[in-house]
């Protein structure tokens, strides 16, 4: 009888390990998330904050590159810097949504209505010592470079009609560029930026340096390594998330995106490895570049520990599977090409009608709230830009006119200075604080269309001098 009873106990007991067990490995979702972050070889941050946690980085540079995946990058950050009531620096009107580019950056071209800045991100040609002098002495500079022979074909079609050197080539043929290509470049030329070693003029350096001189890429590339605390590499985009994540002392939503600027897979093409080897010699110092910084990359992620960078992306595609159903509903979004798009701010600049970026439209069902939420990770980089410079500059204006009734009902007539126009743009010194407070210009407000025509994407030159 007892012998009986024990073994019924015993079953007892075995039935609710086996139903405890299969409820945790059922339990799904939360509770294995909680484990996983937990982990003991993965401790390194937790992905929400606690208490006594290094405190979030806030100054930035970020240098946009070229067709690297970099205008997601933008759009994180200009998240991030809502989210954090920061200040992201944005250009002058003159410059349009870039910084007068390929123009070398000159702190000149910041509107004063978004300085002092935490943040800078849009696309410029890098100068180190004008953002040293602009930037908070704790500010963390990074970029993102692609792989060169796919970087290169994007490049060659997605600015076939603005660029002259490859404008001239006959049938618009990349095999033909490439066979021949002095035959079709002119180094002097202000778009031939587009058609060698983007990434090295971007950052600053000398695009026509000979392949042979060797020398000159492994320096560049040492610079390149000490100005900036972090490579990103396109191809390895969410490792990179993670590296970064660890170095900003950011939590795991922070990093959560939605790709943009993507061209419809019909207008990208697969490269032979010949024609790689030649894009490769023909941007030989972006090569080199590209080579070393990758190396870098998987040398750090090897630091940081592949178990725990692997964990790390599968948390960060979770949740972004989670937005994106919230986004749009159940099914996952459809890429639709602009003329498709009706929400007009929510289309992406078309570079011509044989590239067609594709961007999102959201759902008319879904709630008030995921709206406002999914706009902002879907907004092209000009609207956004143009959307940030009006709440900024608003927020601006108030904090001023807060200040001056503070300081004194003084009877001074208020400051008119006239805004940086085409002349100030090239001013050798900082904007002075009396641009601060004037009346919004014309054009400025939220009233004017967003600018997604050619005219903001071809930069405007003016010949004044300072
Ligand atoms: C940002 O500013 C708004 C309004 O001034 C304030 O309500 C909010 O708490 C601030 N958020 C942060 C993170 O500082
Ligand atoms: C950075 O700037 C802050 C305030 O402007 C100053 O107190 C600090 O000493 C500076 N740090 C360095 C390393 O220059
Ligand atoms: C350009 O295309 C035409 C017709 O398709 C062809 O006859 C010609 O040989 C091509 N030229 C080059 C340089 O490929
Ligand atoms: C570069 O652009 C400016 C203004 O668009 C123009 O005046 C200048 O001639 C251009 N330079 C070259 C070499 O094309
Ligand atoms: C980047 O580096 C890793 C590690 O060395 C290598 O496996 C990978 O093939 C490289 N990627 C490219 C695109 O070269
Ligand atoms: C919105 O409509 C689509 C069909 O148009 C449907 O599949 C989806 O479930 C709806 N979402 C909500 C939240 O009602």
């Amino acid at each position: 009888m007892t012998c009986h009873k024990m073994s019924q106990k015993k079953i007892f007991l075995v039935l609710i390990v086996i139903c405890t067990v299969s409820l945790l490995l059922h339990r799904g979702g939360h509770f294995n998330w909680n484990m996983e972050v937990f982990h003991p070889g993965c401790t390194t941050l937790p992905s929400h904050p606690a208490p006594g946690l290094k405190p979030k980085q806030t100054n930035i540079v970020f240098l946009k590159t070229h067709k690297t995946a970099s205008t997601t990058m933008q759009n994180l950050l200009f998240r991030f810097a809502e989210r954090h009531n920061l200040t992201v620096a944005l250009p002058v009107q003159a410059c349009g949504h870039q910084f007068c580019y390929p123009r070398s950056f000159a702190s000149q071209l910041i509107h004063p209505h978004t300085l002092p800045a935490n943040i800078i991100t849009n696309h410029m040609r890098f100068n180190k010592a004008e953002l040293k002098r602009l930037m908070p002495n704790d500010t963390i500079y990074i970029t993102i470079l692609r792989e060169p022979a796919s970087m290169f074909e994007s490049l060659f079609s997605y600015y076939s009609h603005h660029c002259q050197s490859f404008k001239r080539v006959p049938n618009g043929s990349l095999e033909a560029f490439l066979k021949e290509p002095f035959r079709y470049y002119r180094p002097e030329e202000n778009e031939s930026v587009y058609a060698r070693n983007t990434l090295t003029f971007d950052l600053g350096g000398n695009k026509d340096r000979p392949a042979t001189d060797v020398l000159y890429a492994k320096a560049f590339a040492e610079e390149v390594e000490r100005v900036f605390s972090l490579v990103m590499i396109s191809e390895y985009f969410d490792e990179s998330l993670v590296l970064l994540r660890h170095l900003f002392s950011w939590d795991l939503d922070d990093i959560i995106y939605i790709k943009l600027n993507m061209r419809t897979s019909s207008s990208k093409r697969s490269l032979t490895p010949d024609l790689d080897a030649k894009i490769r010699a023909w941007n030989s110092i972006d090569a080199y570049l590209y080579d070393h910084f990758n190396a870098t990359l998987w040398r750090r992620l090897s630091a940081l520990g592949l178990e725990c960078v692997t964990r790390e992306v599968r948390l960060l595609r979770q949740a972004q599977e989670k937005l994106m159903r919230t986004c749009f509903g159940n099914q996952m979004p459809i890429f639709r090409s602009a003329a498709e798009i009706k929400n007009k701010d929510l289309r992406p600049w078309q570079p011509s009608e044989k590239v067609d970026i594709v961007g999102y439209d959201l759902p008319g069902n879904i709630s008030h709230e995921a709206q406002a939420l999914c706009r902002k990770y879907i907004l092209p980089e000009v609207s956004y830009t143009q959307m940030l410079f009006n709440s900024q500059s608003l927020r601006h204006r108030r904090i001023f006119q807060k200040q001056t009734t503070q300081k004194s009902h003084s009877l001074q007539p208020p400051i008119h200075t006239i805004l940086p126009r085409h002349s100030q743009v090239y001013r050798s010194q900082l904007p002075s604080t009396d641009a601060v407070g004037t009346p919004p210009r014309k054009g400025s407000t939220s009233t004017q269309k967003p600018a997604t025509d050619n005219k903001m994407f071809k930069p405007r030159f003016t010949n004044t001098k300072a």
